[in-house]
Protein backbone atom coordinates (compact mmCIF):
# COMPACT_ATOMS: atom_id res chain seq x y z
CA UNK A 1 0.00 0.00 0.00
CA UNK A 2 3.06 2.11 1.15
CA UNK A 3 4.82 1.34 -2.37
CA UNK A 4 1.32 2.53 -4.50
CA UNK A 5 1.20 5.93 -2.12
CA UNK A 6 5.06 6.88 -3.14
CA UNK A 7 4.30 5.70 -6.97
CA UNK A 8 1.33 8.17 -7.10
CA UNK A 9 3.43 10.73 -5.00
CA UNK A 10 6.40 10.00 -8.05
CA UNK A 11 3.78 10.58 -10.71
CA UNK A 12 2.08 13.57 -9.18
CA UNK A 13 5.27 15.17 -8.44
CA UNK A 14 6.84 14.64 -11.96
CA UNK A 15 3.22 15.72 -13.70
CA UNK A 16 3.64 19.12 -11.22
CA UNK A 17 7.17 19.48 -12.69
CA UNK A 18 6.73 18.80 -16.17
CA UNK A 19 3.53 21.68 -16.03
CA UNK A 20 5.94 23.84 -14.47
CA UNK A 21 8.72 23.29 -16.76
CA UNK A 22 6.10 24.04 -19.80
CA UNK A 23 4.62 26.67 -18.38
CA UNK A 24 8.39 28.35 -17.29
CA UNK A 25 9.24 27.67 -21.26
CA UNK A 26 6.03 29.76 -22.56
CA UNK A 27 6.68 32.55 -19.99
CA UNK A 28 9.95 33.04 -21.45
CA UNK A 29 8.91 32.73 -25.33
CA UNK A 30 6.32 35.67 -24.14
CA UNK A 31 8.98 37.65 -22.58
CA UNK A 32 10.96 36.82 -26.09
CA UNK A 33 7.99 38.02 -28.36
CA UNK A 34 7.06 40.81 -26.06
CA UNK A 35 10.77 42.26 -25.94
CA UNK A 36 12.32 41.52 -29.70
CA UNK A 37 10.66 44.16 -31.95
CA UNK A 38 11.61 42.40 -35.75
CA UNK A 39 7.97 40.57 -35.49
CA UNK A 40 4.66 42.40 -35.21
CA UNK A 41 2.77 39.46 -34.61
CA UNK A 42 4.49 37.95 -31.88
CA UNK A 43 5.10 41.46 -30.39
CA UNK A 44 1.12 41.79 -30.66
CA UNK A 45 0.47 38.65 -29.55
CA UNK A 46 2.98 36.85 -27.84
CA UNK A 47 3.14 32.96 -27.42
CA UNK A 48 -0.04 32.53 -29.72
CA UNK A 49 1.31 34.37 -32.88
CA UNK A 50 3.34 31.22 -33.23
CA UNK A 51 0.32 29.37 -34.46
CA UNK A 52 0.28 31.48 -37.35
CA UNK A 53 3.58 30.14 -38.73
CA UNK A 54 3.29 26.56 -37.40
CA UNK A 55 0.09 26.17 -39.57
CA UNK A 56 1.82 28.08 -42.41
CA UNK A 57 4.33 25.37 -42.81
CA UNK A 58 1.91 22.11 -42.39
CA UNK A 59 -0.49 23.82 -44.36
CA UNK A 60 1.45 23.02 -47.59
CA UNK A 61 0.79 19.07 -46.46
CA UNK A 62 -2.42 19.54 -45.70
CA UNK A 63 -3.64 21.25 -48.56
CA UNK A 64 -2.04 18.63 -50.98
CA UNK A 65 -3.21 15.55 -48.95
CA UNK A 66 -7.00 16.70 -48.18
CA UNK A 67 -7.59 19.95 -50.08
CA UNK A 68 -6.24 20.59 -53.37
CA UNK A 69 -8.06 18.46 -55.95
CA UNK A 70 -6.42 16.18 -58.26
CA UNK A 71 -6.09 18.37 -61.06
CA UNK A 72 -5.25 20.90 -59.55
CA UNK A 73 -2.18 21.55 -57.58
CA UNK A 74 1.33 22.69 -59.77
CA UNK A 75 3.84 22.13 -60.85
CA UNK A 76 2.61 18.86 -61.33
CA UNK A 77 -1.07 17.81 -60.03
CA UNK A 78 -1.88 14.72 -58.49
CA UNK A 79 -3.37 13.18 -61.33
CA UNK A 80 0.03 13.91 -63.49
CA UNK A 81 1.92 12.53 -59.97
CA UNK A 82 -0.69 8.98 -60.37
CA UNK A 83 -0.01 8.77 -63.29
CA UNK A 84 3.29 8.20 -63.40
CA UNK A 85 3.24 6.22 -60.09
CA UNK A 86 1.19 3.99 -61.73
CA UNK A 87 3.33 3.46 -65.00
CA UNK A 88 6.22 2.68 -62.78
CA UNK A 89 4.18 0.54 -60.85
CA UNK A 90 3.56 -1.68 -64.00
CA UNK A 91 -0.48 -0.89 -63.27
CA UNK A 92 -2.25 -0.55 -66.60
CA UNK A 93 -3.64 3.30 -66.55
CA UNK A 94 -6.46 2.22 -67.09
CA UNK A 95 -9.55 4.11 -65.78
CA UNK A 96 -13.65 3.45 -65.98
CA UNK A 97 -17.05 5.52 -66.25
CA UNK A 98 -15.34 8.47 -67.59
CA UNK A 99 -12.70 11.13 -68.13
CA UNK A 100 -11.91 13.68 -65.12
CA UNK A 101 -9.84 15.80 -67.34
CA UNK A 102 -11.67 18.88 -68.39
CA UNK A 103 -11.81 18.49 -72.28
CA UNK A 104 -13.35 22.33 -72.20
CA UNK A 105 -10.02 23.89 -70.73
CA UNK A 106 -8.77 26.08 -72.99
CA UNK A 107 -5.24 24.64 -72.71
CA UNK A 108 -6.53 20.99 -72.97
CA UNK A 109 -4.73 18.72 -75.65
CA UNK A 110 -7.16 16.40 -77.79
CA UNK A 111 -6.18 14.75 -80.95
CA UNK A 112 -8.40 14.08 -84.02
CA UNK A 113 -8.90 10.71 -84.35
CA UNK A 114 -9.06 8.85 -87.66
CA UNK A 115 -12.23 6.66 -89.08
CA UNK A 116 -9.32 3.92 -90.14
CA UNK A 117 -6.88 3.26 -86.90
CA UNK A 118 -3.66 1.73 -87.26
CA UNK A 119 -4.41 -2.06 -86.95
CA UNK A 120 -2.34 -3.64 -85.02
CA UNK A 121 -0.83 -6.35 -86.86
CA UNK A 122 0.02 -2.75 -88.98
CA UNK A 123 1.80 -0.99 -85.98
CA UNK A 124 5.10 -0.41 -86.91
CA UNK A 125 8.69 -0.41 -84.65
CA UNK A 126 9.09 3.34 -83.93
CA UNK A 127 11.19 4.93 -87.13
CA UNK A 128 14.83 5.39 -85.80
CA UNK A 129 16.48 9.26 -85.81
CA UNK A 130 20.42 9.35 -86.56
CA UNK A 131 22.02 12.51 -84.98
CA UNK A 132 25.20 13.66 -86.49
CA UNK A 133 25.71 11.73 -89.43
CA UNK A 134 28.55 14.34 -90.43
CA UNK A 135 30.43 13.03 -87.42
CA UNK A 136 32.27 9.98 -87.01
CA UNK A 137 30.13 8.48 -84.81
CA UNK A 138 26.93 9.32 -85.32
CA UNK A 139 24.16 8.23 -83.06
CA UNK A 140 21.20 6.07 -84.17
CA UNK A 141 18.03 5.35 -82.15
CA UNK A 142 14.44 4.50 -82.06
CA UNK A 143 13.88 5.96 -78.66
CA UNK A 144 12.16 9.47 -78.22
CA UNK A 145 11.35 9.18 -74.74
CA UNK A 146 14.47 9.91 -72.66
CA UNK A 147 15.65 11.43 -69.31
CA UNK A 148 16.87 14.82 -69.13
CA UNK A 149 19.85 16.30 -67.33
CA UNK A 150 19.80 16.73 -63.78
CA UNK A 151 23.33 16.75 -62.04
CA UNK A 152 25.37 14.55 -59.96
CA UNK A 153 25.33 17.18 -56.73
CA UNK A 154 21.74 18.24 -57.48
CA UNK A 155 21.18 14.61 -57.41
CA UNK A 156 22.75 11.87 -55.17
CA UNK A 157 24.80 9.14 -56.48
CA UNK A 158 21.20 6.93 -55.75
CA UNK A 159 19.18 8.41 -57.93
CA UNK A 160 21.87 9.12 -60.79
CA UNK A 161 22.82 5.46 -60.82
CA UNK A 162 18.75 4.39 -60.48
CA UNK A 163 18.08 7.04 -63.60
CA UNK A 164 20.97 5.83 -65.93
CA UNK A 165 20.04 2.03 -64.60
CA UNK A 166 16.36 2.54 -66.12
CA UNK A 167 17.31 4.13 -68.90
CA UNK A 168 19.56 1.25 -69.69
CA UNK A 169 16.83 -0.77 -69.08
CA UNK A 170 14.29 0.87 -71.08
CA UNK A 171 16.35 1.27 -74.12
CA UNK A 172 16.44 5.16 -73.52
CA UNK A 173 19.27 8.05 -73.19
CA UNK A 174 20.48 9.86 -70.07
CA UNK A 175 21.61 13.06 -69.92
CA UNK A 176 24.12 14.02 -67.76
CA UNK A 177 22.91 17.69 -67.06
CA UNK A 178 25.87 20.06 -66.25
CA UNK A 179 27.47 17.94 -63.18
CA UNK A 180 30.26 15.69 -65.26
CA UNK A 181 30.40 12.41 -65.74
CA UNK A 182 30.37 10.41 -62.59
CA UNK A 183 31.11 6.61 -61.82
CA UNK A 184 26.85 6.23 -60.94
CA UNK A 185 26.55 7.06 -64.83
CA UNK A 186 29.11 4.49 -65.61
CA UNK A 187 27.50 1.90 -63.20
CA UNK A 188 23.77 2.71 -64.71
CA UNK A 189 25.30 1.84 -67.84
CA UNK A 190 22.96 4.21 -70.03
CA UNK A 191 23.95 5.78 -73.67
CA UNK A 192 24.88 8.60 -71.84
CA UNK A 193 24.44 12.28 -73.33
CA UNK A 194 27.44 14.24 -71.76
CA UNK A 195 26.26 18.35 -71.06
CA UNK A 196 28.58 20.80 -71.19
CA UNK A 197 27.66 23.17 -68.99
CA UNK A 198 28.29 27.01 -68.80
CA UNK A 199 31.04 25.89 -65.93
CA UNK A 200 32.53 23.15 -68.23
CA UNK A 201 32.00 20.96 -65.17
CA UNK A 202 33.95 17.47 -65.65
CA UNK A 203 35.86 18.64 -68.43
CA UNK A 204 37.38 22.03 -67.06
CA UNK A 205 41.27 22.94 -67.40
CA UNK A 206 43.23 24.86 -64.81
CA UNK A 207 41.39 28.33 -65.24
CA UNK A 208 37.59 26.76 -65.89
CA UNK A 209 37.90 27.09 -69.31
CA UNK A 210 36.85 24.07 -71.49
CA UNK A 211 39.71 21.60 -71.86
CA UNK A 212 39.40 19.72 -75.25
CA UNK A 213 41.95 16.75 -73.68
CA UNK A 214 39.27 15.71 -71.29
CA UNK A 215 36.66 15.75 -73.97
CA UNK A 216 38.72 13.39 -76.09
CA UNK A 217 39.35 11.17 -73.41
CA UNK A 218 35.62 11.36 -72.42
CA UNK A 219 34.41 10.76 -76.19
CA UNK A 220 36.59 7.50 -75.88
CA UNK A 221 33.89 6.23 -73.92
CA UNK A 222 31.96 4.16 -75.73
CA UNK A 223 28.74 4.71 -72.98
CA UNK A 224 28.94 8.84 -74.10
CA UNK A 225 26.94 9.28 -77.19
CA UNK A 226 26.29 12.89 -78.01
CA UNK A 227 27.04 15.79 -76.36
CA UNK A 228 24.93 18.78 -75.70
CA UNK A 229 26.16 22.71 -74.74
CA UNK A 230 24.05 24.09 -72.96
CA UNK A 231 23.40 27.82 -73.57
CA UNK A 232 20.54 28.09 -70.60
CA UNK A 233 17.63 26.03 -69.55
CA UNK A 234 13.77 26.72 -69.12
CA UNK A 235 13.80 27.26 -65.06
CA UNK A 236 16.87 30.40 -64.85
CA UNK A 237 17.66 31.33 -68.67
CA UNK A 238 20.35 33.67 -68.05
CA UNK A 239 21.43 31.84 -64.59
CA UNK A 240 24.03 28.98 -64.63
CA UNK A 241 23.60 25.83 -61.87
CA UNK A 242 23.66 26.72 -58.61
CA UNK A 243 24.50 23.79 -56.06
CA UNK A 244 24.88 24.66 -52.43
CA UNK A 245 28.27 24.51 -50.35
CA UNK A 246 26.65 21.66 -47.97
CA UNK A 247 25.65 19.54 -50.99
CA UNK A 248 29.07 19.79 -52.62
CA UNK A 249 30.40 16.79 -51.00
CA UNK A 250 33.83 15.47 -52.27
CA UNK A 251 33.01 12.74 -54.48
CA UNK A 252 30.88 15.79 -56.11
CA UNK A 253 34.06 18.28 -56.18
CA UNK A 254 36.25 15.86 -57.86
CA UNK A 255 33.45 14.91 -60.44
CA UNK A 256 33.33 18.77 -61.37
CA UNK A 257 36.88 19.64 -60.70
CA UNK A 258 35.80 22.28 -58.06
CA UNK A 259 36.51 22.88 -54.23
CA UNK A 260 34.61 20.93 -51.68
CA UNK A 261 32.23 22.47 -49.27
CA UNK A 262 31.83 25.70 -51.31
CA UNK A 263 29.06 26.89 -53.25
CA UNK A 264 28.93 26.23 -56.58
CA UNK A 265 27.56 28.35 -59.15
CA UNK A 266 28.13 28.45 -63.01
CA UNK A 267 27.87 31.55 -65.15
CA UNK A 268 25.15 32.85 -66.32
CA UNK A 269 26.52 32.16 -70.20
CA UNK A 270 29.54 30.23 -71.74
CA UNK A 271 32.48 32.81 -71.49
CA UNK A 272 33.39 31.82 -74.90
CA UNK A 273 30.36 32.38 -76.71
CA UNK A 274 28.77 35.78 -77.15
CA UNK A 275 27.03 35.56 -80.89
CA UNK A 276 26.33 33.00 -83.23
CA UNK A 277 29.79 32.77 -84.87
CA UNK A 278 31.25 31.78 -81.67
CA UNK A 279 28.25 29.19 -81.22
CA UNK A 280 29.08 27.67 -84.53
CA UNK A 281 32.47 27.89 -84.10
CA UNK A 282 32.40 26.37 -80.35
CA UNK A 283 30.27 23.24 -81.82
CA UNK A 284 32.59 22.90 -84.23
CA UNK A 285 35.72 22.60 -81.81
CA UNK A 286 33.76 20.21 -79.88
CA UNK A 287 32.18 17.88 -82.89
CA UNK A 288 36.49 18.05 -83.71
CA UNK A 289 37.58 16.65 -80.20
CA UNK A 290 34.97 13.94 -79.40
CA UNK A 291 34.29 12.76 -83.38
CA UNK A 292 30.55 12.29 -81.60
CA UNK A 293 27.44 14.16 -82.11
CA UNK A 294 27.42 17.63 -80.55
CA UNK A 295 23.80 19.24 -79.91
CA UNK A 296 23.28 22.46 -78.12
CA UNK A 297 20.16 23.28 -75.52
CA UNK A 298 18.17 26.40 -74.73
CA UNK A 299 15.20 28.12 -74.07
CA UNK A 300 13.85 30.54 -76.32
CA UNK A 301 13.18 34.13 -75.42
CA UNK A 302 12.47 35.50 -78.66
CA UNK A 303 11.50 33.24 -82.20
CA UNK A 304 13.58 36.65 -84.18
CA UNK A 305 16.98 35.97 -81.96
CA UNK A 306 16.60 32.39 -84.09
CA UNK A 307 17.95 34.07 -87.26
CA UNK A 308 21.14 35.18 -85.71
CA UNK A 309 22.51 31.81 -84.80
CA UNK A 310 20.85 29.69 -87.99
CA UNK A 311 22.38 32.57 -90.37
CA UNK A 312 25.87 31.60 -88.76
CA UNK A 313 25.63 27.77 -88.60
CA UNK A 314 24.88 28.67 -92.44
CA UNK A 315 27.78 31.01 -92.72
CA UNK A 316 30.06 28.84 -90.87
CA UNK A 317 28.44 25.13 -92.28
CA UNK A 318 28.38 23.72 -88.77
CA UNK A 319 25.26 22.77 -87.71
CA UNK A 320 24.69 21.62 -84.16
CA UNK A 321 23.33 17.62 -84.34
CA UNK A 322 20.43 18.32 -82.69
CA UNK A 323 18.42 21.09 -80.26
CA UNK A 324 17.02 20.21 -77.27
CA UNK A 325 14.41 23.17 -76.98
CA UNK A 326 13.25 23.72 -72.78
CA UNK A 327 10.12 25.29 -72.25
CA UNK A 328 10.12 27.65 -69.68
CA UNK A 329 8.19 26.04 -66.89
CA UNK A 330 10.98 23.68 -66.62
CA UNK A 331 12.84 22.42 -63.44
CA UNK A 332 15.83 22.46 -61.62
CA UNK A 333 17.38 21.94 -58.49
CA UNK A 334 17.85 25.77 -57.43
CA UNK A 335 16.74 28.85 -59.42
CA UNK A 336 15.64 32.60 -58.62
CA UNK A 337 11.77 32.67 -58.11
CA UNK A 338 11.98 35.67 -60.23
CA UNK A 339 13.25 33.79 -63.35
CA UNK A 340 11.75 30.37 -63.01
CA UNK A 341 8.56 32.56 -62.93
CA UNK A 342 8.60 35.17 -65.40
CA UNK A 343 11.44 34.53 -68.41
CA UNK A 344 11.34 32.41 -71.45
CA UNK A 345 9.18 31.02 -73.83
CA UNK A 346 6.86 28.18 -72.87
CA UNK A 347 7.17 25.21 -75.16
CA UNK A 348 3.28 25.46 -76.66
CA UNK A 349 4.55 28.23 -78.51
CA UNK A 350 8.38 27.97 -78.69
CA UNK A 351 8.29 24.78 -80.00
CA UNK A 352 6.00 25.61 -83.19
CA UNK A 353 7.86 28.67 -83.78
CA UNK A 354 11.25 26.87 -83.80
CA UNK A 355 9.87 24.38 -86.05
CA UNK A 356 8.30 27.12 -88.13
CA UNK A 357 12.35 28.80 -88.41
CA UNK A 358 13.81 25.99 -89.07
CA UNK A 359 11.43 25.21 -91.77
CA UNK A 360 12.08 28.90 -93.21
CA UNK A 361 15.93 28.46 -93.02
CA UNK A 362 15.80 25.01 -94.78
CA UNK A 363 17.58 23.29 -91.40
CA UNK A 364 13.97 21.31 -90.45
CA UNK A 365 15.60 18.14 -91.92
CA UNK A 366 19.26 18.98 -90.84
CA UNK A 367 19.21 19.19 -87.18
CA UNK A 368 16.33 17.43 -85.07
CA UNK A 369 14.94 18.67 -82.13
CA UNK A 370 14.39 17.30 -78.70
CA UNK A 371 11.74 19.21 -76.23
CA UNK A 372 11.28 19.38 -72.57
CA UNK A 373 9.42 21.09 -70.42
CA UNK A 374 6.41 19.32 -68.35
CA UNK A 375 6.26 16.76 -70.71
CA UNK A 376 5.38 13.70 -68.80
CA UNK A 377 2.21 12.14 -70.16
CA UNK A 378 1.50 10.53 -73.25
CA UNK A 379 -0.76 13.53 -74.50
CA UNK A 380 1.60 15.86 -73.88
CA UNK A 381 4.85 13.62 -75.42
CA UNK A 382 2.27 12.80 -78.77
CA UNK A 383 2.01 16.72 -79.06
CA UNK A 384 5.90 17.19 -79.02
CA UNK A 385 6.10 14.86 -81.69
CA UNK A 386 3.26 15.31 -83.77
CA UNK A 387 4.82 19.28 -83.62
CA UNK A 388 8.06 18.18 -85.04
CA UNK A 389 10.37 17.36 -82.38
CA UNK A 390 11.96 13.85 -82.68
CA UNK A 391 12.22 13.01 -78.65
CA UNK A 392 11.17 14.27 -75.76
CA UNK A 393 13.23 14.64 -72.65
CA UNK A 394 11.96 14.55 -69.22
CA UNK A 395 13.90 14.92 -65.77
CA UNK A 396 10.77 15.22 -63.30
CA UNK A 397 9.24 12.59 -64.42
CA UNK A 398 11.55 9.84 -63.85
CA UNK A 399 12.28 11.75 -60.81
CA UNK A 400 8.39 10.85 -60.05
CA UNK A 401 9.31 7.08 -60.82
CA UNK A 402 12.24 7.23 -58.15
CA UNK A 403 9.58 7.99 -55.44
CA UNK A 404 9.85 12.09 -55.51
CA UNK A 405 6.55 13.34 -53.68
CA UNK A 406 6.85 16.88 -54.68
CA UNK A 407 8.33 18.39 -51.53
CA UNK A 408 9.72 21.04 -53.06
CA UNK A 409 13.34 20.48 -51.07
CA UNK A 410 15.76 20.22 -53.90
CA UNK A 411 18.10 23.09 -52.98
CA UNK A 412 17.89 22.06 -49.29
CA UNK A 413 19.94 18.70 -48.45
CA UNK A 414 16.67 17.35 -47.14
CA UNK A 415 15.04 16.11 -49.95
CA UNK A 416 12.63 13.08 -47.71
CA UNK A 417 13.00 10.51 -50.83
CA UNK A 418 16.69 10.71 -50.95
CA UNK A 419 16.67 11.84 -54.84
CA UNK A 420 18.00 15.58 -54.22
CA UNK A 421 20.06 15.09 -50.81
CA UNK A 422 23.54 13.46 -49.74
CA UNK A 423 22.08 13.46 -46.60
CA UNK A 424 23.20 8.86 -46.13
CA UNK A 425 20.08 8.37 -43.98
CA UNK A 426 18.03 10.13 -46.50
CA UNK A 427 19.56 8.31 -49.40
CA UNK A 428 18.86 4.70 -48.00
CA UNK A 429 15.50 5.23 -48.60
CA UNK A 430 16.51 5.41 -52.65
CA UNK A 431 17.10 1.42 -53.39
CA UNK A 432 18.57 1.97 -56.88
CA UNK A 433 17.02 -1.86 -57.73
CA UNK A 434 13.75 -1.31 -57.04
CA UNK A 435 14.23 2.07 -58.86
CA UNK A 436 15.67 1.97 -61.79
CA UNK A 437 12.94 -0.91 -62.53
CA UNK A 438 10.48 1.74 -61.71
CA UNK A 439 11.76 4.07 -63.90
CA UNK A 440 12.12 1.55 -66.63
CA UNK A 441 8.22 0.82 -66.28
CA UNK A 442 7.27 4.56 -66.23
CA UNK A 443 9.21 5.19 -69.90
CA UNK A 444 7.86 1.60 -71.25
CA UNK A 445 4.46 1.93 -70.11
CA UNK A 446 4.18 5.98 -70.91
CA UNK A 447 5.16 5.27 -74.57
CA UNK A 448 2.91 2.68 -75.01
CA UNK A 449 0.24 4.88 -74.56
CA UNK A 450 1.94 7.52 -76.27
CA UNK A 451 1.39 4.16 -78.70
CA UNK A 452 -2.32 3.90 -78.77
CA UNK A 453 -2.56 7.81 -79.20
CA UNK A 454 -0.65 7.29 -82.25
CA UNK A 455 -2.44 4.27 -83.53
CA UNK A 456 -5.73 6.38 -83.00
CA UNK A 457 -4.49 8.88 -85.33
CA UNK A 458 -3.90 6.52 -87.89
CA UNK A 459 0.06 6.69 -87.70
CA UNK A 460 1.76 3.80 -87.83
CA UNK A 461 4.37 4.85 -84.82
CA UNK A 462 4.76 7.39 -82.29
CA UNK A 463 7.28 9.76 -84.36
CA UNK A 464 4.55 9.76 -87.69
CA UNK A 465 1.93 11.15 -85.91
CA UNK A 466 0.89 14.26 -88.11
CA UNK A 467 0.90 17.68 -86.90
CA UNK A 468 -2.64 18.29 -88.01
CA UNK A 469 -4.32 15.79 -85.81
CA UNK A 470 -3.14 17.78 -82.94
CA UNK A 471 -6.41 19.65 -81.32
CA UNK A 472 -5.45 22.40 -79.30
CA UNK A 473 -7.36 24.98 -78.07
CA UNK A 474 -5.26 27.24 -77.13
CA UNK A 475 -2.51 28.00 -79.58
CA UNK A 476 -3.47 27.38 -82.94
CA UNK A 477 0.05 26.63 -84.30
C1 LIG B 1 16.76 18.56 -59.90
C2 LIG B 1 16.95 19.06 -61.30
C3 LIG B 1 18.23 19.29 -61.78
C4 LIG B 1 18.42 19.75 -63.08
N1 LIG B 1 19.70 19.94 -63.57
C5 LIG B 1 19.87 20.34 -64.84
C6 LIG B 1 21.18 20.48 -65.38
O1 LIG B 1 22.18 20.22 -64.74
N2 LIG B 1 21.28 20.91 -66.69
C7 LIG B 1 20.17 21.19 -67.45
O2 LIG B 1 20.31 21.56 -68.61
N3 LIG B 1 18.93 21.04 -66.96
C8 LIG B 1 18.75 20.63 -65.69
N4 LIG B 1 17.48 20.46 -65.21
C9 LIG B 1 16.34 20.74 -66.12
C10 LIG B 1 15.86 19.48 -66.84
O3 LIG B 1 16.88 18.86 -67.56
C11 LIG B 1 14.72 19.78 -67.82
O4 LIG B 1 15.21 20.58 -68.86
C12 LIG B 1 13.53 20.47 -67.20
O5 LIG B 1 13.30 20.09 -65.89
C13 LIG B 1 12.26 20.20 -68.01
O6 LIG B 1 11.90 18.85 -67.97
P1 LIG B 1 10.79 18.28 -66.94
O7 LIG B 1 9.66 19.25 -66.97
O8 LIG B 1 10.43 16.94 -67.50
O9 LIG B 1 11.43 18.20 -65.62
C14 LIG B 1 17.28 20.00 -63.91
C15 LIG B 1 15.99 19.76 -63.41
C16 LIG B 1 15.81 19.29 -62.13
C17 LIG B 1 14.42 19.03 -61.65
Amino acid sequence: MSLLIDILFFMAALFITVIGMVVLFLFFVYLHDRLQTRNAIYRNYPVLGHMRYILKELGVFFRSYFFAADREELPFNRFQREFVNNMADNKGGVIAFGSGYNLHDDSSISFANSFYPTLTEDVMHVRAVTFGSDTPNPYTTESYFNISGTSYGSMSSNAIFALSRGAKLAGAWHNTGEGGFSHYHEKGGADTVFQIGTANYGVRGENGALDYDKLTQLASKEQIVMFEIKLSQGAKPGKGGILPGNKVTSEIAKTRGIPEGQDSISPNRREDVGNGDELAELIARVKQATGKPVGIKFVLGRPQDLDEIFKSFKKHNVYPSFITLDGADGGTGAAPAALMDHVGMLLDRSLPALMHALEAHGLREQIPVCASGKLITPADIAWALAEGAVAVNSARGPMFALGCIQALQCDKNTCPTGITTHNKRLMRGLNPKVKSQRVANYITNTKKQVGYIAHATGAACARSIAKDRVIRKSHTS
